[in-house]
């Protein structure tokens, strides 16, 4: 890893491979929370749904025309303009998903095929086939023994010094999943207190082995956020499994609240909503120990 990769600000994935855990809505109020505490935030959108884009009322940005963070992500050429697609949010700044950014799974795809036939001699694929299948990817841009560091090496080239960079993910995953986990280093878990989270649990815990398997990598687990908890027999249940699962870990409690669609509706953060929100404390604890966590002193606030 570059020294240059390795002085970014403290980077945290929210990941899940199971879709309606919550990822968008805990990664919104994380970084809202981190401004709310003084900070100045990065939120970067990499869920080719676009969710987290939409939802902070940034449409066009979604719709844009090329380059975007597809072309970030998958054309040499153009990572070092990454700046330029940051757009201002009254909260955060957001790099912005793009409805192009469906295809980067297959091309990064691709670029790690080609970066795995480029470094093995025992693989026998002709990079330039496996080329012409790609919209950006070329094998000359393919350095290196993997293609996961795109995202890594945008964010370093960023101008503006963040205190922190807070990555919503995929609800799927893959390339562009490692990609964001790779980027950030460490993850936040957000799941629901159903059954069906425990597969999606042991998933994650796979992927993330796979994962710095591949890269030679570790990846710090921040804790895990059981999400849209209600009080039954079953909440119950899967709040104390992740406890025994997370057992070093926190595992943060985030109350099933209407207010929390209801300010994803209005395009911000629970903080910056008018109505009060009785889970702030939640994610103000979550944006404390991530100043613990990565030793950041937290700036005044002025109101
Ligand atoms: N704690 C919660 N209370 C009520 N609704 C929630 C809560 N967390 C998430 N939701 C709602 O659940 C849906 C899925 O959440 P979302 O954050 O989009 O999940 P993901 O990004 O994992 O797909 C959204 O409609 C969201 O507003
Ligand atoms: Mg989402």
């Amino acid at each position: 890893m570059s020294s240059e990769i390795a002085t970014r600000p403290p980077t945290v994935c929210v990941t899940n491979a199971k879709g309606g855990t919550g990822k968008t809505t805990i990664a919104i109020n994380v970084a809202g929370a981190l401004n709310e505490r003084g900070h100045d935030v990065l939120f970067v959108d990499v869920d080719p749904q676009g969710n987290a884009t939409e939802g902070l009322g940034l449409l066009s940005a979604y719709d844009a025309e090329p380059p975007t963070l597809f072309d970030v992500l998958t054309d040499r050429a153009v990572r070092a303009n990454v700046g330029e697609l940051i757009v201002e949010h009254e909260e955060m700044d957001v790099l912005p998903s793009s409805i192009d950014l469906l295809q980067a799974e297959h091309e990064l795809t691709i670029a790690d095929l080609l970066a795995w036939a480029k470094t093995d001699d025992s693989v026998a694929v002709d990079p330039d086939a496996l080329a012409d299948l790609a919209i950006n990817v070329t094998p000359e841009t393919v350095t290196g023994d993997h293609a996961l560091d795109s995202l890594a090496l945008a964010l370093a080239e960023l101008d503006h010094e963040y205190d922190f960079v807070v990555i919503d993910s995929p609800p799927f995953y893959g390339k562009l999943t490692d990609t964001a986990i790779y980027a950030a280093g460490n993850v936040l878990v957000p799941a629901l207190t159903e059954a069906t989270s425990e597969r999606a649990i042991e998933l994650l815990i796979d992927q993330v082995a796979a994962l710095e398997g591949q890269v030679d990598i570790t990846v710090d687990t921040m804790g895990v956020v059981a999400n849209r908890v209600e009080q039954t027999n079953e909440d119950a249940t899967m709040l104390a499994w992740l406890e025994e699962v997370f057992a070093d870990y926190p595992v943060w409690e985030v109350r099933k609240r209407v207010a929390l669609q209801r300010a994803f509706s209005a395009g911000k953060s629970i903080f910056a909503y008018e109505q009060r929100v009785d889970m702030e404390d939640v994610f103000l604890s979550i944006a404390e120990r991530f100043e613990t966590h990565f030793e950041t002193t937290t700036p005044e606030v002025t109101a």
